[in-house]
Formats: C-alpha cells, structure tokens, sequence
C-alpha cells in the first residue's frame, strides 16, 4: 500500500491531503488544497459559507471520491481504496463528528457509543462508560437520545467519535446548533478529550472564539487554502 514517504522516524501525519480537488459537475469547489494535521494537533478550518470546507471534510474523511489529488491517513494513502476497506479503516483512524449528532434513536446511550467496537470487533464498554463520564453522561447509559438536551446530544456524538481513539477527529461545525455556552462547552471537550489520546483534530467552525482554542488556523476561500499572512482579497480571481 503507498505510503507517504517520511525523513528518518518522522511519524505520519495523522490526516494529510494533497492537491485535493473536487469538481462537481462543471464547477471546481476545490483547487489542489493540500494540508497536514499532526497527532496531537488541533487545527482549526475557516471560511465563508460556500468556500469548500465541508467538500474538504468530506474528502478528507473519505466519504467521497476527490476528483484529483490524494487522502492519507496515519501515512496510508486511502482515496484509491475500496468503499468497504476505507470504511473498515476509518473507524480506527477517524472519528467524525458533524452539525447535526447522527445517533442512532432505537440505541441507548451506553450502546450508541458501543457501535464502533462492534464494527472493530472488540468489546469497547470500559471505555464508553468511562466516555459517558467525561462529557457528563455518566449513569445515564440506559437513556436514550431523544430525551438529550441538544447540547447533550452533541457531547455524546463527541464520546462516540473518540471511543474508538482514532488518530484524528474531523469536526463540520460540530456546535453550529448550540448556544454560545454549550458550544464552548462541547469545542472545549472536543479538544481535551482528543488531546488525551493524542488524537488530532480538524474543526470547521465559524466562530472566531473556537477557532482560538485551536493550535493553528487555516482558511479557505474559492476553494483554495489562503497562504497565511496575505491578505485575502490578493488571491487570483479564478
Ligand atoms: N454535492 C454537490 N453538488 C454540487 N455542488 C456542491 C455539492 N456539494 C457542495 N457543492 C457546492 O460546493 C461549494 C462548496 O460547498 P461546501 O463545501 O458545502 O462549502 P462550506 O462548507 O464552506 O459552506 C458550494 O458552492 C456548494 O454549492
Ligand atoms: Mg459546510
């Protein structure tokens, strides 16, 4: 399987993209975006509405097909992998967490968080209860999510991200429906829990105060990562 090739025992970079593009029908939304995230690494994605961040996402995750360019992650090469086998390998090296909480209504919350262990095959319980715990949830595995408060819910889709301790987390506005407390509560959680593991974190959000909690910042605009320092109105108009 390709692998990016590292200077001495550099290790891989948790998630990277090279020359990323994606043309949906005769529109390029994405122009050759390449970009790293580091274990440990909190970095964080912004940009206007409309500016790619949830195609790059997308892309990043593996969820779709980039129309150019290449996904790695923990220095595999993985977008010319098969849908099963992609599949099969990003419950361990992503968790994903978006706007909206995707948990499953028909499972408690002890057994939501438990879904990632059943797909690897291992029996994750100690940790999602101890999970449950850490986002305030402990003792309230046998609930089920339709009685969460939203905030709630979204710390829960946090837990479940992470129980599985992948190599890096992909966040799209994962607070975008909260109030300004429960956002920060569920960034700040985000990024302490993912920090104990050293897993990275990539998180798109539009609120500069978030985006502060993070290492470093990168924007997007048109499609296209804004070197840092210039002035965004000195990119090429395309
Ligand atoms: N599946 C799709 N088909 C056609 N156009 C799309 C699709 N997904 C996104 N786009 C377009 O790509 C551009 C970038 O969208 P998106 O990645 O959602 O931006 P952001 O998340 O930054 O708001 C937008 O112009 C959007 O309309
Ligand atoms: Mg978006």
């Amino acid at each position: 399987m390709a692998r990016v090739t590292t200077a001495g025992a550099a290790p891989a970079p948790a998630l990277q993209a090279q020359n990323l593009s994606q043309t949906f029908g005769d529109t390029e939304v994405l122009h050759g975006v390449s970009l790293q995230v580091a274990r440990g690494e909190v970095v964080a994605v912004m940009g206007p509405s409309g500016s790619g961040k949830s195609t790059l996402l997308h892309l990043l995750g593996g969820l779709g097909q980039p129309s150019g360019g290449e996904v790695y992650w923990e220095g595999v090469r993985v977008d010319q992998l098969s849908v099963d086998a992609r599949a099969q390998r990003r419950v361990r090296a992503l968790g994903l967490v978006f706007q909206h909480h995707y948990l499953l209504p028909d499972l408690n919350l002890l057994d939501n968080l438990r879904v990632p262990g059943m797909i690897l095959g291992e029996d994750l319980t100690a940790r999602a209860e101890q999970l449950l715990q850490q986002v305030g949830l402990g003792g309230r595995g046998g609930a089920y999510p339709e009685v969460l408060s939203g905030g709630e819910r979204q710390r829960l889709a946090v837990a479940r991200a992470l129980v599985a301790r992948p190599a890096a987390l992909l966040a799209d506005e994962p607070t975008g429906s909260l109030d300004r407390a429960n956002a920060r509560r569920v960034a700040e959680l985000m990024i302490d829990l993912a920090r104990e593991h050293a897993s990275g974190v990539l998180l798109v959000t539009h609120d500069e105060a978030l985006a502060a909690l993070a290492d470093r910042q990168i924007d997007l605009l048109d499609g296209r990562v804004v070197p840092p320092g210039s002035p965004a109105t000195a990119l090429p108009v395309p």
